[in-house]
């Protein structure tokens, strides 16, 4: 019988326009003007912007840190993301066993999101070791599973040497495969936090200290170099949060490096370290990379206008603070002992459309390109997701420009107790979600059911 949404104002990546969208089955059948189609359900979105379902290729739902275990699992998490206009992920594996095959997460998470998540989804892999049958497994599961990236983390336990960076850049290079990495250096990182401790300096407010921005910079200009000199190959930084990292970025881009995508999250965008001044609510706030300045918000909202970056994530990994065993409390008397994450994927398209668009920071196509069409083009998911085309996925969001609202952590949908946003004015509100065809959130419920969601094989990036 199908769909027609008529009267919206429809935002795609390049243009806003009046016009009418229809749907039949899962896809979208044609977008125009004055479509009718007579045995259509009809849904008036007059006054309201219609833009493709949201993308957030970065976050970790059912995170394992061994320690502690990230509490929206696939089904909480994804119910949050559909509530927030996320009708599509692309979620960071956590490290398996020491040594495991690299098949080892993809089926671990296949048991983990496989029936439970409501929103489509599908994983990136993850390196913790590399040699001759670890680069052959990437080949093998980009193949057969559509696991076309593989993150790498140049801190953390299982973070990589450069030597085994260049490898895997190499193969990925051969073999068509993204490499996201998570650029920080490792030993200036552990040198600060030990002397932090050591000098009895624990509370929250350390945890930025400890990672100053230069970590980062130096970590992407490293990075920058050794995909160059691995014969250009496709690079995606993720979580870019400082305007040094981003200064090594703009070097690059002036330089003209290839095949290279660049990732900033709503929270690098819109909040700070002063978050970390109250010990106990700096807690919400430990990340990595950490919240950084206002000087550092605004050279990453003039690049993204700029055009200088490509994607904005969330890196979504919230642990409770209050509730159950209360994960964050870890680092109450230790900022080192506390889980790294915070909640994000329910904000995030709002928070852009509210501080970007609405705040003339960006166009409403920018907000488009970075939260919706972006991420599938870097991530093989164009034009099946992403647009608002003949032929796409009919994932829709209709956004209300007229209503303004308090964000608080009574709004979250998934299973956090708290939100970084607490507070925030945001004007524009999610009014329905659509996906594939079919209406999963509307007046702030969620509609549909455990398990819709479906595991998508991805194709090839345009960076590789
Ligand atoms: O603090 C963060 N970002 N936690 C999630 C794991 C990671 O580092 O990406
Ligand atoms: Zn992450």
């Amino acid at each position: 019988m199908g769909l027609l949404i008529k009267n919206g104002m429809i935002a795609t990546d390049s243009a806003v326009f009046p016009g009418d969208i229809l749907i039949e089955g899962e896809k979208i059948a044609a977008v125009g003007v004055d479509l009718s189609a007579p045995d259509a359900q009809v849904i008036d979105a007059a006054g309201k912007y219609v833009l493709p379902g949201a993308v957030d290729v970065h976050t970790h739902m059912d995170l394992d840190v061994g320690f502690a275990r990230a509490i929206d699992d696939f089904y909480d998490g994804t119910v949050a993301a559909a509530c927030g206009g996320t009708t599509t992920i692309v979620d960071h594996m956590a490290f398996g066993p020491k040594d495991c095959s690299l098949w080892h997460q993809v089926r671990e998470y296949h048991r983990l999101a496989d029936g439970n998540a409501v929103v489509d989804y599908g994983f990136h892999g993850v390196f913790q070791h590399v040699n001759e049958v670890t680069l052959e497994e990437m080949k093998e599961i980009a193949q057969k599973e559509g696991i076309t990236s593989f993150k790498v983390y140049m801190t953390y336990d299982y973070m990589l040497q450069d030597d085994e960076l260049f490898r895997v850049l190499r193969a990925a290079k051969e073999a068509g495969i993204v490499i996201a990495v998570h650029c920080e250096n490792h030993g200036v990182i552990q040198q600060l936090r030990k002397e932090y401790v050591e000098a009895g300096c624990t509370q929250a407010k350390y945890h930025p200290l400890s990672r100053p921005a230069r970590c980062e910079a130096e970590a992407v200009n490293r990075m920058i170099h050794l995909a160059a000199m691995a014969g250009d190959a496709p690079l995606y930084i993720v979580h870019l949060s400082s305007k040094e990292g981003l200064h090594e970025v703009l070097k690059a881009r002036a330089e003209h490096q290839k095949n290279l995508g660049v990732e900033t999250c709503t929270q690098y965008l819109t909040l700070t370290d002063e978050m970390y001044e109250d010990p106990q609510e700096g807690l919400k706030a430990i990340m990595s990379p950490p919240l950084r300045k206002d000087a550092d918000r605004e050279e990453l909202w003039q690049a993204l206008a700029d055009g200088q970056l490509d994607v904005v994530g969330t890196d979504h990994c919230p642990f409770h603070y209050k509730k159950g065993k209360a994960e964050k409390q870890y680092g109450a008397e230790n900022f080192t002992k506390c889980p790294n994450g915070a909640p994000g994927v329910q904000e995030r398209l709002m928070v852009m459309f509210s501080e970007g668009f609405m705040k003339g920071r960006l166009t409403l196509p920018q907000v488009v390109k970075y939260c919706c069409t972006n991420p599938c083009r870097l991530y093989g998911l164009y034009p099946q997701k992403g647009t608002l085309q003949p032929g796409a996925d009919a994932d829709i969001v209709l956004i209300d420009p007229n209503i303004t609202h308090t964000f608080t952590a009574a709004d979250i949908r998934g299973a956090s107790d708290y939100t970084c946003y607490e507070g925030m004015s945001l004007t524009g509100d999610i009014d329905r979600v659509f996906l594939r065809g079919r209406e999963i959130v509307k007046d702030h419920t969620f509609l549909g059911k455990r398990g819709d969601g479906r595991y998508l094989h991805r194709g090839k990036s345009i960076l590789a």
